[in-house]
């Protein structure tokens, strides 16, 4: 059994704070990834346990002025700095030159968010020892009913550089986040207001409708049990 392996079993069934404190407590090079939409929690949960909090956010180029907007408010409300990690302009200049502003809908998302996500992530995943998610089990249940509390990252390690990642939320629902939310009177995206649930780039999310998953609102025109955009792939991998 692999230390990580212990780890989980230790933090199997623990409070997102409880192993929050545990990931900032083993690796002082770690970052949350924050999405601008209610892993909000995170940065809520963790400004408390730790002055030296790394947090950082993909930004696409397609993301809502909602978005953008709800970003500012967070640095605001923690006094925090939040690093904006772009994507590499060159390939972006060459997808959008060869196949325009909405290549995605015709021949999948995988190549526009390898673009604007994955590598950016993977840019940034280089320079940390560990990450944290707001990843939970009932966001995909196509593919994330059974994210562990903490992994290796089998998509972003490198044969010289193992990474860990910790995705403190797992267990919790989304009614968790929410009441968490209201009560810490944390900041949240607007759009949340206005139906949307689950939030990424504009052009690839929508609200929906009472009784829908939430997941629905992603790339509503694909397949839906593969939902991944490349930032989780190991959700993909340990399922094949
Ligand atoms: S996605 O892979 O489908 O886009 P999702 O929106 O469910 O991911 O978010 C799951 C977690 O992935 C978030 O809690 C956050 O940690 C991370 N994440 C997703 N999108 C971003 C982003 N644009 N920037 C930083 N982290 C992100
Ligand atoms: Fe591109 Fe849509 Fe992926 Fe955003 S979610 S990176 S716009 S395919």
């Amino acid at each position: 059994m692999t230390d990580i392996d212990q780890l989980q079993q230790q933090l199997e069934g623990q409070s997102p704070r409880a192993i929050l404190k545990e990931a900032l407590s083993r690796y002082d090079n770690i970052a949350i990834s924050f999405s601008g939409a209610e892993d909000v929690a995170l940065i809520e949960l963790a400004h408390k346990l730790t002055d030296k909090l790394q947090v950082f956010t993909l930004d696409t180029g397609r993301l809502h002025p909602e978005t953008y907007e709800f970003v500012e408010r967070v640095r605001k409300h923690y006094n925090i700095d939040i690093q904006v990690m772009f994507p590499d302009a060159a390939e972006v200049e060459d997808l959008v030159s060869r196949k325009g502003q909405f290549s995605f809908y015709e021949d999948g998302h995988s190549e526009c968010c390898g673009i604007r996500k994955v590598n950016p992530l993977r840019r940034k995943l280089a320079t940390v020892d560990a990450w944290i998610t707001g990843q939970r089990k009932d966001q995909s249940p196509g593919t994330r009913n059974d994210v562990p509390v903490v992994q290796p990252d089998t998509a972003f390690s490198t044969e010289e550089k193992p990474l860990v990642k910790f995705n403190p939320l797992a267990d919790w629902r989304s009614k968790d986040v929410w009441d968490y939310i209201r009560m810490t009177e944390a900041p949240y995206n607007k759009l949340h207001e206005k139906g949307f649930v689950s939030i990424g780039c504009q052009p690839c999310t929508r609200p929906v409708l009472p009784g829908q998953h939430e997941r629905e609102g992603r790339w509503w025109w694909e397949e839906a049990t593969q939902k991944e955009c490349g930032l989780h792939a190991d959700n993909l991998i340990a399922r094949s």
